[in-house]
């Protein structure tokens, strides 16, 4: 789907709280939306390419009332799917704060590891604090796996 990307905006601010951040990246890449049979957008995933072979998830969400129901698992099974189908690309990164307990449960699931941190990555970068049941977010990881 290559619709009008400012319509999944809504969806999009459930993963990054900064309208900035996502419209600054929105043009880039790819986005990707997981239906319901009936055409409902369910989910969407975001991708660029920041450097040779490797593939980065810049944003994936699921409509909250579809959350916990296996579809983020889905969506990005099928993306790692499509992915492996391209020769060129070797990994895929993801990047989220170290208070987003829920979301790194979710990438390890799925087969990412933590291989970097940046600190007080979100401390410089976002304007105002982001804190998550009760976590400050400082620190930006960065998560790999292979294809
Ligand atoms: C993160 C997100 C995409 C996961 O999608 P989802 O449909 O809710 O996740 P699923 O139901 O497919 O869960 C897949 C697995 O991850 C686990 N998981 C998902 N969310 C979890 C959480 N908050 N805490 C612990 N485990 C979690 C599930 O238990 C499940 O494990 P299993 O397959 O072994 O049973 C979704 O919760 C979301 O949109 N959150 C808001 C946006 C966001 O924060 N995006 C990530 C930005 S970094």
């Amino acid at each position: 789907m290559q619709k009008n990307r400012e319509a999944y905006l809504p969806l999009l601010l459930l993963a990054d709280p900064s309208e900035e951040m996502v419209r600054r990246y929105l043009p880039e890449g790819e986005l990707y939306s997981w239906l319901t049979s009936e055409g409902e957008t369910v989910g969407v995933l975001h991708l660029t390419a920041p450097d040779d072979g490797v593939v980065e998830i810049k944003n994936i969400a699921v409509r909250e009332q579809y959350q916990g129901q296996g579809h983020g698992r889905s969506l990005l099974e099928s993306i790692l799917k499509l992915l492996r189908e391209r020769e060129s690309v070797e990994k895929v990164i993801v990047r989220t704060g170290n208070s987003s307990i829920g979301n790194l449960a979710f990438y390890q699931k799925l087969g990412f590891r933590i291989m970097e941190i940046e600190h007080d990555y979100f401390v410089r970068e976002y304007e105002h604090p982001i804190v998550e049941d009760g976590i400050r977010c400082r620190d930006r990881l960065m998560l790999a796996r292979t294809l």
